[in-house]
């Protein structure tokens, strides 16, 4: 089998996926350990000009290789283009997008770094695998360089419809570097028609033809033996027992814009109002680990997440209990997922998001004598399968205090049906279904359209 080359801004530690790598580095965990491999990207520092050789890691079967990032290209290729430009246009949020040509510099000089750093440790017959919108430009780049290889893509955060995507000064510089690539990977059915019509409209219909959906998945058993394991650690009971036999509701999300965090604590704030009888009875914890907090956004969101979170509290709470608690450092990854087993309801309500392995995690994570009710955004890609979790519009704190409500009452047959329902989805697209549907579209055992969507439907 030949080497596969993994290439993404972000490097997660070998040792552990940690909290803030989210969930593209917790996703390719599995598909590193199985097969001869590279890890290519960022090292996670800055320093006065971007790496041009690689330092490199053994760990296992991979090879980790990174570049620290100039604090010029940090601040226009990462802080920039990527997280102030890119991040909300894919979100459908181009009006809180801020556009920079200097940004776009900084992002096209930064894929040519990387082009530049990984094409000395290429093998001919490596297969190379691009993650993420940090690097639409890179494959395009590896051609100019005269590499042969396999190269695939793989979006994990939505595509607008192009008439929002359009609004990206250089949209077209991007679609049309794609032309380089060999099979692009898409969450869903929608992201995948959307980027279509972006390419056909842009005169590459050609490319539109290598575009598929390839739903990303979990480890499911390997997450519920976790949550199972966890569910008597010490941190888990003192959690509990803290709740002196209350519900517990949890989120868990990166704090970002796109998780709807604000319109999440409004819904619990209205549940409250409208159904009183649920004061006392329920806690709201949310787990929401600062991330890309030198972006002006990000800091943005922060102040009123601590504005929403301390008036309801502040409006609600009795000497004896307080109706959210909400955490913004990490919480290790066992822990979280006995927190998960533990509560009976999931609140994963993004604005809009690709996949979110929250949501499949919340599921995993259940105990199948007594399990909860997931809440889920119709936005997230998630959406698509788990047809058993209670659907709701994010942006309408009514819906999701109306959830809330049904959740809290659900008798516990309907509970275990909705959970059987989407813990068969859960189970049967894991991490490793995925890997191998996308490696054998890129590898040329399948047709690009045909090998996502045609298997994207359990058994
Ligand atoms: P995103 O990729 O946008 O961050 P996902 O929900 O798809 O969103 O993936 C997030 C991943 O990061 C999940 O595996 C989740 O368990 C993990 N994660 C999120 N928040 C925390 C946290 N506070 N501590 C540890 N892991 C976290
Ligand atoms: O999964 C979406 C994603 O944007 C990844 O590409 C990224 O690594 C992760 O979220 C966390 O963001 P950041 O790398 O900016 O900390």
């Amino acid at each position: 089998m030949s080497r596969l080359v993994i290439v993404a801004n972000r490097v997660p530690d070998p040792k552990e996926a940690g909290p803030t790598a989210g969930g593209l580095a917790v996703a390719l965990k599995d598909a590193l350990a199985n097969r001869d491999s590279m890890y290519f990207g960022w090292s996670g520092k800055t320093a006065p000009q971007t790496g041009t050789e690689a330092a490199l890691h053994r760990h296992g079967t991979t090879t980790y290789a990174t570049i620290d990032l100039g604090h010029d290209d940090y601040k226009h290729f990462y802080q920039g283009f990527s997280n102030a430009a890119l991040w909300p246009v894919l979100h459908y949020r181009l009006g809180i997008a801020r556009f920079d040509r200097r940004d776009f510099a900084g992002y096209q000089r930064t894929n040519a770094a990387f082009a530049a750093a990984l094409a000395p440790l290429l093998k001919p017959d490596d297969t190379i695998w691009i993650h993420d919108f940090h690097l639409f430009l890179m494959a395009a780049e590896l051609r100019a360089l005269g590499c042969k290889q396999r190269i695939g893509f793989f979006l994990h955060v939505p595509f607008p419809p192009r008439s929002v995507f359009n609004g990206l000064p250089h949209a077209e510089k991007l679609l049309e570097a794609m032309e380089a690539i060999d099979a692009i990977g898409m969450q869903t059915e929608d992201d995948s028609e959307n980027l279509r019509a972006a390419l056909i409209a842009v005169g590459k219909g050609d490319v539109a033809l290598r575009v598929g959906a390839f739903a990303i998945g979990i480890d499911a058993s390997g997450f519920a033996k976790l949550a199972a394991q966890r569910a008597e650690a010490k941190e888990v009971k003192r959690l509990r027992d803290s709740l002196a036999g209350r519900s517990l509701a949890i989120g868990i999300d990166r704090l970002d814009y796109t998780k709807g965090l604000p319109q999440r604590i409004a819904g619990f704030g209205a549940m409250l109002e409208r159904f009183p009888r649920h004061r006392g009875k329920i806690t709201f914890l949310q787990v929401a680990p600062v991330s890309r907090g030198d972006v002006a956004m990000y800091r943005a969101l922060r102040r009123e997440l601590d504005e929403g979170v301390g008036r309801i509290n502040g409006q609600m709470a009795e000497p004896d209990w307080a109706p959210i608690r909400y955490i913004t450092r990490a919480v290790p990854r066992p822990t979280l997922a006995g927190f998960m087993r533990m509560a009976r309801i999931g609140l994963v309500t993004p604005l809009r998001d690709g996949m979110n392995l929250v949501a499949k995690e919340y599921v995993a994570a259940q105990d199948p004598a007594d399990p909860g009710v997931l809440v889920l955004s119709r936005f997230a890609g998630a959406a698509v399968e788990l047809d058993g979790a209670l659907i709701v519009n994010p942006l309408d704190p009514d819906d999701i205090a109306e959830a809330l409500d049904a959740a809290m009452d659900m008798p516990a047959d309907e509970r275990l049906d909705r959970w059987n329902r989407n813990w068969a989805k859960v189970k049967a697209v894991t991490a490793s279904v995925w890997c191998r549907r996308f490696l054998s579209a890129l590898e040329g055992t399948k047709d690009v359209a045909d090998a996502g969507q045609a298997e994207a439907q359990p058994a």
